[in-house]
C-alpha cells in the first residue's frame, strides 16, 4: 500500500512551544509560556487580519471619539481596536497571567479578575499605527514579566486596579533584564512572529494557507556589523555633537568599516528592527534638544525590542547606559535608545567614551 508521501509536518509556533516546554529543565514555567504565546499568537493573527483589510472595513483613521491616550497622541480605530483583542485573548490564557501594561491604557488593568497573576505583560498593541492609513509596516510588541507577588490586587471592580496595587507596581516596575519572554509580531509584506524566552531568538511566518505560524528564521543572530543607519534625520540638528559626528561618519566612510553606509527608515519600530535583525546595522531613537527622554517607550517598546537584540548578539543603550538595566519609574516613561550590531553600537559608544 503506497503511503502519500506527505511533507514533514511544519514546525508551527505551537509545536516549537510544546517542545521547548518538553525539552526544558523548567517545563512549568515554559508551559506557562506556551499558554500566553496561544493567546498572543490568536490576537496577532486577528490583528493582522484587521490591519490588511482596514481599507476595506473602514478600519483606517481616527477614533471618531477623537480620543487621546496618556502620551497624549490621538488615537487611531486600530489602536483601540488591538488592544482589546490582546485583552480579550489573554484572558484565555490558563489563568496565570494577571495585569497588563499598555501603552493605550492610561494604568495596568486585571486581565481577569480570576487570574492567580504570576505574570504581567507589557504591550504596544499596534507600533507604528501612524503608518496604518498608508498601507505600511505595522507590529505588535510584547513582553513578559514574572509577577513581583506583592502586587497581588487586593481588589478590583470590573478589571480596574485599585490604588494600593497601582502604586505598588508603579513602585516595582522591573528592568528589561527580568524579562521572562519578549518579542513581536510584524504585519508587513509576510506576517512574522519574532520570539525569545531567553534562549535565543526565532522567528516565524504566519502561513495562510494553514493559518499558523511556522518556524522560517531559527536562531537569528544580528551580523556583528551592518551598512544600514536607522534614524529619524529631521531630528539630526537636536542630537548631541557625539552623535552628529557618529552619523556623519558613516555617511563619508570615515569610520571603522571603511564603508558609507545607506539610510533605512520606515518610522515603524518593529519593521526598522526587524530589518536591523536581519541585516545588521544601528536603529536609534536619541534624546535631542526638544526630547531629552527620546520617544520611544520603555516598558512595551524599549526592553522587549533590547532583549531581543541582546538574545540576537547585538546590542542596546541609551546612550549612556545598557537599556535592559533601566529601572521603570513609570509605566509609559520614555528612554532613548540605540540598538543594532554589536561593533556599530560599539563605535558610538567608544565615540562617547572617547568625549568625556
Ligand atoms: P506607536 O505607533 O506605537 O505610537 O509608535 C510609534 C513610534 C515607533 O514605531 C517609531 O519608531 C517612532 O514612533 C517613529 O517616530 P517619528 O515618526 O517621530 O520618527
Ligand atoms: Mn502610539
Ligand atoms: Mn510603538
Ligand atoms: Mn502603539
Amino acid at each position: 500500500q503506497q503511503f502519500v508521501d506527505m511533507e514533514e509536518s511544519p514546525m508551527t509556533l505551537t509545536r516549537f512551544m510544546i517542545q521547548e516546554a518538553v525539552e526544558s529543565l523548567d517545563s512549568e514555567h515554559l508551559q506557562d509560556m506556551q499558554n500566553l504565546m496561544a493567546s498572543i499568537q490568536m490576537a496577532c493573527k486577528k490583528i493582522s487580519s484587521l490591519v490588511s483589510r482596514a481599507g476595506i472595513s473602514n478600519l483606517t483613521g481616527y477614533e471618531d471619539s477623537g480620543s487621546v491616550n496618556i502620551q497624549g497622541e490621538e488615537q487611531k480605530k486600530l489602536d483601540v481596536l488591538s488592544n482589546d483583542v490582546l485583552k480579550h485573548a489573554l484572558k484565555w490564557q490558563g489563568g496565570k497571567l494577571g495585569i497588563i501594561a499598555s501603552e493605550e491604557e492610561d494604568e495596568p488593568v486585571m486581565v481577569d479578575e480570576m487570574a492567580s497573576g504570576n505574570y504581567i505583560a507589557v504591550f504596544d498593541p499596534l507600533d507604528g499605527s501612524s503608518n496604518i492609513d498608508a498601507g505600511i509596516a505595522t507590529g505588535t510588541i510584547f513582553g513578559i514579566f514574572a509577577e513581583s507577588s506583592s502586587c497581588l490586587p487586593s481588589d478590583v471592580d470590573g478589571g480596574d486596579l485599585d490604588d494600593a496595587t497601582l502604586s505598588c507596581l508603579a513602585n516595582t516596575m522591573q528592568p528589561g533584564s527580568s524579562l521572562v519572554a519578549a518579542g513581536y509580531c510584524m504585519y508587513s509584506s509576510s506576517c512574522m512572529m519574532v520570539l525569545t524566552t531567553g534562549d535565543g531568538v526565532n522567528g516565524f511566518t504566519l502561513d495562510p494557507q494553514i493559518g499558523e505560524f511556522v518556524l522560517t528564521h531559527p536562531k537569528i543572530t544580528i551580523p556583528s556589523r551592518g551598512k544600514i543607519y536607522s534614524f529619524n534625520e529631521a531630528n539630526e540638528p537636536a542630537w548631541d555633537p557625539v552623535l552628529r559626528e557618529y552619523i556623519s561618519n558613516l555617511k563619508t566612510g570615515n569610520n571603522q568599516s571603511g564603508n558609507a553606509y545607506s539610510s533605512r527608515y520606515i518610522g515603524s519600530m518593529v519593521a526598522d528592527v526587524h530589518r536591523t535583525l536581519m541585516y545588521g546595522g544601528i536603529f536609534g531613537y536619541p534624546a535631542d534638544k526638544k526630547n531629552p527622554n527620546g520617544k520611544l517607550r520603555l516598558l512595551y517598546e524599549c526592553a522587549p525590542m533590547s532583549f531581543l537584540v541582546e538574545q540576537a548578539g547585538g546590542m542596546s543603550t541609551t546612550g549612556s547606559e545598557r537599556v535592559l538595566d533601566v529601572i521603570p519609574k513609570a509605566v509609559h516613561q520614555r528612554l532613548p535608545l540605540i540598538l543594532g550590531s554589536s561593533d556599530d553600537v560599539q563605535e558610538l559608544l567608544d565615540m562617547y567614551a572617547a568625549k568625556k
